[in-house]
């Protein structure tokens, strides 16, 4: 099954009509493409089919009451918009469309809509007539000048018995309509080469230096780089992280395997990021056998440079667009732009990781994205969305190129 959806949180808006028993397995399909889903239901929608239903199904508590204190207190209509990276009402019945075209915020489903700035889709389901009726379609039509993106309907027999347009597409191709949504092409035919993760330098058979890198960031650029279209390669030094769907991953050990892994990459990259904690040093000779203790309170171990994997890329006869990353811990924006210039870059992404919320081994990240004559501020966010923002920024810059 793919993973079209890895990472993505859908909120699922269930609205009263008789196509609700479809969201049952809308919600399954939509995990099966690997996303987490949270429904929401309005009172109506409870009358075609039960929350419990649709919580054994989604695997949370389905949210049905904007003034439910104890619900609200869990995860209330603000973290729910904030949370949601498309919402997806299916079925949309007649009456919700018309609620939501005029914003009102008189249940929990119009509320959150209202509250939030991502993506809202909706797949109408109703009887033929209503969805002919003229107020209807002009809703449409503002609803489709607002940027919501409208799936179906199908045409068919209904439950009244009447034929025509108005039954909820089908769940599978809503799933994959949803999946497009996420799909901005924005670096269609174009080859992307991410380094992630840390890169261990072996003392002797059971020791080695390495860094808290944990490859979030790296993953989180890939899946976005496939999202973008582009054909995407990750040279990958340990993680636990699974890699995306349609990424080729090469898995490496040392700064010298990563090195090795990058120019060999280089004949058909067109951007090169480089998000990968490569250490500096390597141990210079690594030991045969396991180094013994030796009695002694302290031991030395004589390091040498690693190549800097980077700068040979930006250095190379078929020079990619080259993208690198700077963790520092102080000057931040100083430092990354010492780095853009030393390493000769096109763009440098800075993160402060001297707040251990953020940067290494965590889930969110702050970065400031420095080119020669630009800084683009991102936000502390998660580094799935920011991964999606940087992308966006790298597709721009590269087609000024
Ligand atoms: O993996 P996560 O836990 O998600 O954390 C993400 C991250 C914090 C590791 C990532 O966002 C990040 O900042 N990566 C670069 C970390 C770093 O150590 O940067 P640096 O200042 O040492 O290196 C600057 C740039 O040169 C980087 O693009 C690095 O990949 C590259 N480099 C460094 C040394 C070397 N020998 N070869 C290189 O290519």
């Amino acid at each position: 099954m793919g993973g079209q959806l890895r990472n993505r949180r859908v909120l699922l808006g269930v609205s009263g009509g008789i196509a609700a028993y479809k969201s049952a397995e809308l919600i399954r399909r939509l995990i099966d493409l690997g996303a987490e889903v949270r429904v929401v239901m309005t009172k109506a929608a409870q009358e075609f089919i039960t929350p419990l239903t649709l919580q054994a199904l989604s695997g949370f508590p389905v949210s049905t009451d904007l003034l439910d204190p104890e619900a609200e207190a869990a995860m209330g209509h603000i973290e729910l918009a904030r949370w949601a990276d498309l919402i997806m009402i299916a079925p949309a019945s007649a009456d919700l469309i018309s609620r939501l075209t005029l914003g009102q915020g008189d249940d929990l489903l119009t509320t959150v809509c209202l509250a939030s700035r991502c993506p809202i889709a909706i797949a109408p389901a109703m009887n033929q007539a209503m969805w002919h009726h003229p107020a209807t379609q002009a809703n449409l039509v503002t609803l489709k000048e607002r940027g919501i993106h409208q799936f179906g309907p199908d045409s068919g027999g209904q439950a009244c018995g009447d034929v025509g347009l108005g039954r909820m597409s089908d769940p599978d191709d809503l799933a994959q309509a949803i999946s497009s949504v996420f799909q901005t092409r924005l670096l269609e035919g174009k080859t992307v080469v991410i380094t992630a993760g840390p890169t261990r330098e072996a003392i002797d058979p059971v020791r080695y230096i390495s860094n808290h890198s944990s490859g979030k960031m790296g993953y989180a650029l890939a899946q976005a780089a496939v999202d973008a279209g582009a054909k995407t390669l990750l040279i990958s030094g340990p993680t636990n992280l699974s890699a995306p769907d349609y990424v080729k991953r090469i898995d490496v050990i040392s700064a010298d395997d990563m090195y090795k892994a990058s120019m060999n990459s280089l004949d058909e990259c067109d951007i090169f990021i480089a998000s990968a904690a490569v250490a500096d040093f390597r141990p210079a000779s690594i030991a045969e056998q396991k180094i013994k203790k030796t009695g002694q309170e302290t031991m030395s171990v004589d390091m040498i440079k690693n190549p800097d994997i980077i700068a040979s890329v930006a250095a190379a006869n078929k020079r990619p667009y080259v993208v690198g990353f700077a963790a520092e811990t102080q000057q931040v924006i100083d430092y990354a732009r010492d780095k853009l210039i030393r390493k000769n870059l096109d763009l440098i992404i800075a993160n402060d990781v001297s707040n251990p919320d953020i940067g290494f081994n965590s889930e969110n990240n702050a970065v400031t994205l420095v080119t020669k004559d630009s800084e683009t501020a991102l936000p502390e966010n998660s580094k799935t969305q920011l991964a999606r923002d940087i992308l966006e920024v790298i597709a721009a810059q590269y087609s000024r190129n």
